[in-house]
């Protein structure tokens, strides 16, 4: 800690103290003029700066100023690319600079549980590694210019349904793998300046409050060394809020908490000492912020409308292209059909809606191709139907070579503050495509989407281009995908079922209740659907290209290692077409599920990486993996743990196609201290050498006192000795015990299961 904030910290009253740990409005931190303490400003994020200068409030009522508006969460994580991630946040840490912010408040990572919530737009993933990682790279980003971020919503915050008041209730295996995972590697790989505490509770505690995960395992386990930061509101008990760890409340509540906490430091029920950690760290981000501010800092808003363009196209994922129906040809009759492809919708609602100065419209960008011709078929605003609209765009389509229908959700229907209540197109956008099919062969679907949709229309027509809510160059970046000026090498970030009721979330999710059972436990999005060998629409991280890339020698530099060590994965990637593209390599570990002890998913992501190749190009791609792509959680030692036995590494298309595999031998360098008891099984028992070394003698004595009983010769003695192989396999010390007659006695019992523990 800064001495500087130390003896700060002496110089104040414990009123300043208090109103410290508050925000002053909306947006800012407490000033204390008297002893030079800035106030510093925060802001929305995380896709855009929302920069509310005047009339501050959260919904966003009031305008905020005109900003830029990049690619939306979902459709970053599209990229699968680290390295560009990390350039958005550099892009947006200088925005930051030049509107003297001290922290952009995100990214947003909370799992995707549900395609329904209404904020999956904002978040990266159904997956926690591919959430950590690109969390990391945007937060290195926009740090590495001087300017804080705040990683939200700390955690299990999946739904917008009841969202202050819910309680997630999520046994402890799930929590570590599936919904603090992306949090921890984020941390752990990127040190956010602030963490941004969730609404809802987690197993009954608030997360205002969660000292145990906003103190224990955050910084004690994580050695997170930032500020944490309430969700807008999400204070209930400041006090309690206190004491847990969660240093500033925002917004701030004009004092209404401050008399409360005064008075439970006075009365001794709060440690002065928490509140003093608390103002601490509220006063090292402040003055992080202040040190870093960069005056000369200046903000190009043209420019990163380009950059805006390029970044969308890196975000938009191929997913069905039959019979290369694209990319368009220049001089191809083509209709363009849909509201969205002169009203385009490329941002999320709520609170990370950002206020664009300038946003492309496909049709404006194809102005200069007089063989596109535009029928709106139906608006982009809603879902109303009008018959001559709808009749106007289907005549149109008879008479032309390729239709291009822009569909997608209106933006009512996606927000943060609710959820959707299905998962389906606007009925008219479904019979219009329908319809058009019905007529013209080649039409190709242009999707503008926060979260999965259903496709019932997917046979009919021959591409679905997902352009997810890529930003403000949304328009000029889907025309260049169209017409190949702009190659897709987007991979979706989550699962698209078949329908709502495959989700592995479905009975449990938005149903009219405040506790929320996580019942699906680890089998969230693929995890579920490749366990249960489910198809689906498109499964996560499927993505086409329109280069044909092909894989070849996959190696491993060792067939068998310890926990400690590390395995190096080579593959060699080619691209065997004219077309230079980009490939996106996915690397998953599927554990030997025949011969293991406890429930595991068929295989995990574990790594990515995406490679440009030029055209007829070959690349060697690398993978470094240790022990954290064999582990899992095991509440009996809380601890990461790799159970002994073979893994496959697999290099995969997406979560149901592997390519190639290798099997690694992996073994923990200090297995996990067994604990014997009367429970101890048999075929457990027999499995441990050491093990088997004390107990065996005992098992048979058991066995050959069963068989002097029989009165049979020899082979079928033998048989039957086989047959009570296997009936023993289930057996507990105790079993043998109860059946033995009087032959392993309880005192024989107590002497093995000591012996095995010492
Ligand atoms: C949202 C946060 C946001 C904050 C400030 C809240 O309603 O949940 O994501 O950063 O408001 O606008």
């Amino acid at each position: 800690m800064d001495s500087r904030i130390k003896s700060l910290v002496k110089k104040l009253t414990l009123e300043e103290k208090v109103s410290l740990c508050s925000g002053s409005d909306y947006w800012h931190t407490q000033e204390i003029e008297r002893l030079g303490i800035p106030a510093v400003m925060v802001c929305d994020g995380p896709n855009g700066l929302r920069k509310q200068d005047l009339e501050a409030d959260n919904p966003g009522i009031n305008n905020s100023i005109k900003s830029v508006c990049f690619p939306a969460g979902v459709s970053l994580a599209a990229t699968f690319d680290t390295d560009i991630v990390r350039n958005v946040g550099e892009t947006l840490g200088e925005e930051c600079q030049a509107e003297n912010i001290a922290a952009l408040l995100g990214p947003g990572i909370n799992i995707k549980r549900s395609p329904l919530c209404g904020r999956n737009f904002e978040y990266y993933s159904e997956d926690p590694f591919l959430a950590g990682k690109i969390a990391a790279s945007y937060i290195n980003g926009v740090q590495s210019k001087g300017v804080g971020t705040s990683l939200k919503h700390f955690c299990a915050n999946n739904q917008e349904f009841r969202r202050n008041s819910y309680d997630s209730r999520i046994d402890e295996r799930t929590l570590r793998e599936i919904y603090l995972k992306g949090f921890e590697i984020a941390v752990k790989e990127s040190q956010p300046w602030t963490v941004m505490c969730a609404y809802n509770m987690v197993n009954g505690v608030q997360m205002s409050e969660n000292r145990r995960i906003l103190t224990e395992i955050l910084r004690d386990e994580w050695g997170f060394e930032g500020m944490t930061v309430s969700d807008w509101g999400a204070v209930r008990d400041r006090v309690k809020g206190i004491a847990a760890g969660l240093d500033l409340e925002m917004p701030g509540s004009q004092g209404t908490y401050d008399e409360l906490v005064i008075s439970a430091v006075n009365s001794g029920e709060l440690d002065e000492a928490d509140l003093d950690r608390c103002v601490e760290r509220v006063l090292s981000f402040v003055f992080k912020a202040a040190d870093n501010h960069n005056d000369e800092a200046v903000w190009n808003k043209d420019k990163d409308h380009v950059y805006a363009r390029d970044l969308a196209n890196e975000c938009i994922v191929l997913l069905k292209n039959e019979n290369r129906v694209l990319p368009l040809k220049n001089d191809e009759y083509v209709l363009f059909v849909g509201g969205f492809a002169k009203k385009p919708r490329f941002q999320g609602g709520g609170s990370s809606h950002v206020n664009c100065g300038t946003v492309d419209s496909t049709m404006l960008a194809m102005q200069w191709n007089s063989k596109v011709r535009y029928e709106e078929g139906f608006s982009a605003e809603d879902d109303s139907f009008d018959r001559s609209k709808f009749d106007s765009a289907v005549k149109a389509a008879h008479s032309v070579e390729k239709v291009v229908v822009f569909a997608g959700l209106p933006e009512i229907y996606e927000s943060e503050g609710y959820d959707r209540s299905h998962m389906d197109l606007p009925k008219v956008q479904n019979d219009l495509i329908d319809a058009i099919s019905a007529v013209n062969p080649h039409v190709i679907v242009v999707l503008e989407n926060g979260s999965p949709v259903t496709m019932p229309w997917i046979d009919k027509v021959e591409a679905v281009l997902e352009t997810y809510l890529c930003g403000e160059g949304v328009g000029v970046a889907t025309a260049r995908t169209l017409y190949g000026k702009s190659n897709p090498s987007g991979r979706l970030p989550e699962t698209f079922p078949i329908r709502l009721e495959d989700n592995p979330s479905y009975v449990d999710y938005s149903s009219d209740v405040t506790k929320i059972d996580y019942r699906e436990g680890i089998f969230t999005g693929y995890r579920y659907y490749t366990k249960k060998k489910m198809p689906v629409l498109f499964p996560f991280g499927h993505g086409l290209s329109y280069s044909t890339f092909t894989y070849g020698l996959m190696k491993c530099d060792t067939e068998k290692m310890k926990d400690n060590e590390t395995v190096e994965v080579t593959v060699d990637v080619i691209n065997e077409s004219n077309i230079p593209g980009k490939e996106v390599v996915q690397l998953y570990v599927e554990p030997d599920i025949l011969n293991t002890k406890i429930v595991r998913a068929t295989r995990e992501l574990k790594g990515f990486t995406k490679v440009f190749l030029d055209a007829h190009e070959k690349k060697t791609v690398r993978f470094v993996l240790d022990k954290s792509a064999f582990a899992y959680y095991d509440t009996d030692i809380s601890d990461w743990y790799v159970e002994p036995g073979d893994y496959k590494i697999e290099i995969c298309k997406n979560a149901d196609e592997v390519i190639a595999y290798k099997t690694v031998n992996v073994s923990p360098k200090k297995p996990k201290k067994i604990v014997y008891d009367e429970n101890s099984i048999y075929k457990d028992l027999k499995e441990d050498h050491a093990a088997w070394k004390v107990a065996g003698p005992y098992f048979e004595k058991y066995i050959n006192g069963v068989l002097k009983a029989q009165n049979a010769d020899e082979a079928a003695k033998d048989a039957f000795k086989a047959d009570l192989d296997v009936f023993l396999n289930d057996m507990t010390l105790r079993n043998v015990l109860n059946m033995s007659n009087g032959a392993f006695t309880y005192k024989e019992m107590r002497d093995v299961i000591d012996k095995l523990n010492s």
